[in-house]
């Protein structure tokens, strides 16, 4: 008997969530936003902490090759622009990871994951910035290949994190411009900074057309980020519209994309490019790049060495609530 009723009872609970999914899927099918307080599918919150965690610590990891030129920016100028990239790269990450909270996870879990090397951040920040002319690839090519990335993603279905696109980007179109404004002064220059700036984009480009992701057919998440609407367009579809905007850009400042099967498709009206390195991405993602182990370890020693201002923010706040409840 009693097994009868746990299989009825088992029945319910599989038709409610059918109904719960059903409902779920009609609201994202009609454009509304999902909010935290709303039942959601399981493997939807996985995907959402997956994907945001890792965009929050691609923004923290971020500010570290740019951060390597703010003491050796060419003017104060430059620097002063550097610094407000950089500091906007660590609001960025704090939106997100207050963004992520609202799935129920704690930054605290999610920073141990990365100091620990677990987390994947963006393949692209483990490339070294070597010369000036990097910081100007950087903001015109990553920022850029970011923009088209993140605009789609502003249109997603998950509330907090559509939302905390809205003012990245407006902040990640400022960073792309003054990026593509330092490509141009030094183009513009000597022959030697015009060769700064052509060495750099022959660093950038490729691993830039790298980060958005791996091909659709080698993209396992994808499917099921697009059904649900956290992903409004596919890696290579986002791929594709970055490399269109960027090549006319090179071009006008007098760079050579360093792609020598690179040409534009007068059928599809969109340029097809040479074989993409797969097998570099993947063994930087797995952790073989270039600045992968020395990224984990400054980020390991900036929270050691900022751990004395936690706790000191910690125990003041500790101290007003106190005081508060004391009066
Ligand atoms: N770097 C590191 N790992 C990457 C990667 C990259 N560029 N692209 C894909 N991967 C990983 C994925 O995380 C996934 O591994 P996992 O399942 O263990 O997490 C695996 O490779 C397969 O890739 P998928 O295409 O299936 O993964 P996604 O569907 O998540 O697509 C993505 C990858 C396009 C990066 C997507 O996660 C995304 O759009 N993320 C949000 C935007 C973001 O993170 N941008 C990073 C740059 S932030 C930045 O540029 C800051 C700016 O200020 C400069």
């Amino acid at each position: 008997m009693t097994f009868i009723i746990i299989k009825l009872h088992l029945n319910n609970l599989i038709m409610e969530e059918g109904k719960q999914l059903e409902s779920f899927e009609a609201k994202i099918a009609a454009g509304h936003k999902i909010e935290p307080k709303d039942w959601m599918p399981e493997a939807y919150r996985k995907q959402l902490i997956r994907m945001m965690s890792q965009h929050a610590h691609s923004e923290i990891v971020g500010m570290l090759p740019e951060g390597n030129w703010i003491t050796r920016a060419p003017s104060l100028r430059r620097k002063a622009i550097l610094l407000a990239k950089v500091q906007d790269e660590a609001g960025h990450g704090l939106y997100l990871y207050s963004a992520v909270e609202t799935l129920g996870v704690d930054r605290t879990e999610l920073l141990h994951q990365l100091h620990t090397g677990k987390a994947k951040y963006s393949s692209i920040f483990n490339y070294p910035t070597l010369t000036w002319a990097d910081i100007g690839a950087i903001g015109w090519l990553v920022d850029g290949a970011a923009i088209m990335n993140q605009t789609a993603l502003a249109r997603g279905s998950y509330g907090p994190y559509s939302r905390a696109m809205v003012r990245i980007c407006k902040e990640e179109s400022f960073h792309n411009r003054q990026g593509y404004e330092i490509m141009m002064t030094l183009a513009k220059g000597t022959s030697e900074q015009k060769q700064m700036a052509q060495d750099a984009l022959n660093r950038w480009w490729w691993p830039s057309i790298m980060m958005l992701g791996p091909s659709d057919d080698q993209s396992p998440n994808s499917d099921q980020l697009m059904r649900w609407k956290v992903k409004m367009e596919s890696n290579d579809a986002i791929r594709e519209r970055f490399i269109d905007r960027t090549i006319p850009q090179a071009e006008f400042i007098g760079l050579t994309i360093p792609d020598k099967d690179m040409k534009f498709d007068e059928k599809t009206g969109h340029y097809s490019h040479g074989k993409i390195n797969w097998d570099e991405f993947f063994d930087v993602i797995k952790g073989n790049g270039p600045c992968n182990a020395k990224r984990l370890k400054d980020r390991n020693d900036a929270d050691k060495n900022g751990r004395w201002v936690r706790d000191a923010a910690i125990a003041y706040a500790e101290k007003q609530l106190k005081e508060k409840q004391a009066s």
